[in-house]
């Protein structure tokens, strides 16, 4: 998050754990299963709010030196921006995640993914008993979590067919839009982007939807992907959206609003000082590239939506599965990230801090009430 005195990276996993504003994580597990390759951290950051819900990243962590220590580094800090979005969310789900050491390509194709694998990671979740949610995250999908499922009642993010709701990225989308159009009432009094230009980098599963909405707002569209049949498919479905050749065009394109649907670090030193909007909403995780970056777009005048807030809509997507998946259900709760960007956006101007800060700041308050009230449901 934004406000901590030290980074993970200076520090020993046990002492970002113990002794760091990084850490205070309820529980943390590794877990081993030699027969089937499986090396495993399950980080529980809190259950303050409710079983702890993220999802489970495969890496190799191949180019660190300690690929083990590295993993469950970023367990840690993944399971604690879990907390903070979920409270924000409105979800009764504390923040957890969980990251598999290896390929994450299967076994045939020299991986380490396999049948095997999942399901003996499937019994480390069933394990906790309902303390940790898992769902997919990079490197493990949709096929994946219908066999981890195989062995717990608390995996989503599964097939249809399988008892879960599919593809998250069209709530994502549908929750950056209304975090956009927040923005958009915030500073121009309005909860529209008529006539407005929204740059989206990255057209893929989250951005090509994010696409549809902002046409269908009566938005300017220009978009950007290295992949031009992301491209191509926009433009077939959207004549009208201009196509540019990459960010750097993009982002001093004249916009209005910056989008950045792609990978994390979007907002950086090279890029703030070019950007021409004076909005950035946008679905990529971290996208502000190291601390201080918060406070350079606000120095700018430039209206930062907290990433984390606004792409919550497949985090609700996936909590609401655990419910048996009702869409309309979770689209109304994924419609309320509005409110919560306007909240935001107010209680920022109130302190006198930047939009993330502000984010941070009512996630705190959001758990540190349960915690007092002890109204968490999480299996102790
Ligand atoms: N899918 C979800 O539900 C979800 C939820 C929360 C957050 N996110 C985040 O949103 C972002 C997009 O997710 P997605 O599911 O759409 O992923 P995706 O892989 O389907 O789409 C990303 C797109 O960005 C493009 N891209 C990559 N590098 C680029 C670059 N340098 N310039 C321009 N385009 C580039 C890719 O070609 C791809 O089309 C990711 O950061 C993801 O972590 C996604």
């Amino acid at each position: 998050m934004t406000d901590v005195s030290h980074t993970a990276d200076d520090l020993g996993v046990l002492s970002t754990l113990f002794r760091s504003e990084q850490g205070g994580h309820e529980q943390v597990v590794l877990c081993q299963d030699r027969e089937s390759g499986l090396k495993a951290v399950i980080a529980i950051h809190s259950t303050a709010l409710g079983p702890a819900l993220g999802g489970t990243r495969f890496h190799a962590y191949a180019s660190e030196d300690n690929p083990e220590e590295a993993a469950v580094r970023d367990a840690l800090n993944l399971a604690r921006g879990m907390s903070y979005k979920n409270a924000l969310a409105g979800l009764d789900h504390g923040g957890g995640k969980a990251v598999i050491i290896g390929d994450p390509a299967a076994v045939a194709d020299g991986g380490l993914k396999s049948e095997q694998l999942l399901l003996a990671y499937g019994r480390f979740v069933a394990s906790l008993g309902g303390r940790y949610v898992t769902a997919c995250d990079v490197g493990t999908y949709v096929a994946d979590m219908d066999v981890v499922a195989r062995e717990n009642p608390w995996t989503t993010g599964r097939s249809p067919e399988g008892g879960g709701a599919g593809d998250s990225s069209v709530l994502t989308a549908f929750g950056v839009f209304q975090g956009m159009r927040a923005s958009a009432a915030h500073l121009w009094g309005g909860p529209t982007l008529k006539g407005r230009t929204v740059g989206v980098a990255g057209v893929g599963k989250v951005g090509h939807h994010l696409v549809d909405h902002l046409v269908e707002d009566g938005a300017h569209v220009v978009i950007t992907d290295v992949r031009p049949e992301g491209v191509d498919r926009v433009l077939a479905r959207h004549p009208q959206v201009k196509a540019v050749v990459d960010v750097e065009e993009l982002i001093r394109a004249g916009l209005d609003v910056y989008a950045p649907c792609a990978l994390g670090g979007a907002l950086n030193d090279d890029t703030v000082p070019a950007l021409t909007a004076k909005v950035v909403c946008g679905a990529a995780n971290n996208q502000l590239a190291h601390p201080g970056v918060e406070k350079d777009l606000a120095d700018r005048g430039v209206l930062y939506a907290p990433d984390y807030v606004v792409n919550a809509g497949g985090v609700i997507q996936v909590a609401d599965e655990l419910h048996g998946f009702d869409f309309d259900r979770a689209k109304a709760k994924a419609a309320k990230i509005y409110d919560t960007t306007l909240a935001i956006f107010e209680r920022a101007q109130a302190d006198g801090v930047p939009p993330a800060v502000a984010a941070d700041r009512l996630a705190e308050q959001r758990i540190a009430r349960a915690r007092t009230a002890g109204t968490s449901d999480a299996p102790r």
